[in-house]
């Protein structure tokens, strides 16, 4: 129906058509009825075997779904055998697009830019192991954004979309420092909100919207720069770069951050694209980065887990590398790279 072999899009709009419990309802019945796998998701890998199992999916935003299976149900989009609730064939597809565009990795932002809001402990840890705490979720500390910033030198007539920006301290940080007008879109509402609130007073040159990559709403606006810092990873990267080539105006440029864990680059995506690009390669910074990562965090599981937030510990402790050697090229399979990339 909206899909042959993972090549077309999820119809995302569908999903809004769907109160919160009945897409909920709808997930826990395509996981118990076979795993749905994803490209963007098989790090999350979850075979429930049981209801309650099924519902830990959705961490603490998990809903009652009584009335859910009965409202599916009086749409004709459930059925019950044997006490047990069942989808409908033609269902199995649509149950199967919603697992899709609500991977577990959507409730686990959700639950961490809601947590992130008011914890002391990311805040520092994001001070002592990025510089400064722009809420970064990913790998690239002060230095990397500055220097980003210095080979792309946006100012205050550029026009910037910020894909992934979480709760916008990224995008508000770099639009006061160079007044270029920044645009940051992110799927966690939790996040926007946040950042729509903090900065109320700056929407002159700051705006953040709910966006799903896999469908970017832009309407007809169209960027002169695109920041993409540590966002490529969930989807395709050929038809994630083919969709953010639309939205640059025809002297545009994007800064794309990437981390390689199995050796792959963006080279062949960029090129399949018509797309030309400098890569910088900031492999040594990065192991750098992960090394202090890890000596931080590893001293912050007590501040964490008070403010019943063990779940981000763990999830950074996984995310670091503790090794007592020196970097060597040759022997570290983690690569990264800055993308200058270029539409024309
Ligand atoms: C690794 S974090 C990086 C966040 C931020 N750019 C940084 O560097 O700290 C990835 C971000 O992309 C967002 N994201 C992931 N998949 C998305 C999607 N399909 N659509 C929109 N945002 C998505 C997440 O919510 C998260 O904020």
């Amino acid at each position: 129906m909206h899909r042959g072999g993972g090549e077309d899009k999820i119809d995302i709009k569908m999903i809004e058509s769907y109160r919160e419990d009945e897409i909920q309802a709808l997930i826990v019945l395509a996981e118990l009825t076979g795993p749905v796998e994803t490209a963007n998701n098989n790090f999350y890998r979850f075979y429930p075997k049981s209801m309650e199992e099924a519902q830990t999916y959705f961490r603490r935003f998990a809903l009652d779904l009584s009335t859910a299976f009965e409202t599916l149900a009086r749409k004709g989009l459930l059925r019950k055998e044997n006490d047990e609730w069942l989808l409908t064939r033609a269902v199995k597809v649509i149950a199967g697009d919603v697992r899709r565009h609500r991977p577990p990795i959507w409730y686990w932002y959700k639950d961490f830019y809601t947590a992130i809001e008011h914890s002391q402990a990311y805040s520092e840890y994001c001070r002592l192991v990025f510089g400064k705490d722009l809420g970064q979720h990913g790998f690239s500390d002060i230095n990397q954004i500055h220097r980003m910033l210095e080979i792309i030198r946006p100012d205050e007539t550029s026009h910037v979309l910020d894909i992934g920006c979480g709760n916008g301290k990224m995008a508000e940080y770099i639009s006061d420092l160079t007044q270029a007008s920044v645009t940051g879109v992110d799927y966690i509402a939790e996040a926007i909100d946040q950042a729509l609130k903090r900065t109320e007073g700056k929407r002159n040159r700051l705006h953040f919207k709910v966006s799903n990559i896999e469908a970017l709403d832009c309407k007809d606006e169209s960027f002169d720069v695109i920041l993409s810092i540590d966002s490529i990873y969930f989807d395709e990267p050929k038809t994630v770069l083919a969709s953010w080539k639309r939205l640059l105006k025809p002297t545009g440029e994007m800064a794309v951050f990437y981390l390689s864990l199995d050796g792959s680059d963006l080279s062949i995506p960029l090129k399949e694209n018509g797309l030309s690009y400098d890569a910088y390669d900031i492999s040594k910074q990065n192991w750098e980065h992960q090394q202090l990562k890890h000596r931080v965090v590893s001293e912050m599981r007590k501040a964490f887990a008070d403010e019943g937030n063990t779940f981000i510990w763990e999830n950074l402790m996984a995310e670091s590398i503790a090794s007592p050697e020196p970097y060597n090229p040759d022997v570290s399979s983690m690569k990264r790279y800055l993308y200058h990339v270029k539409k024309h």
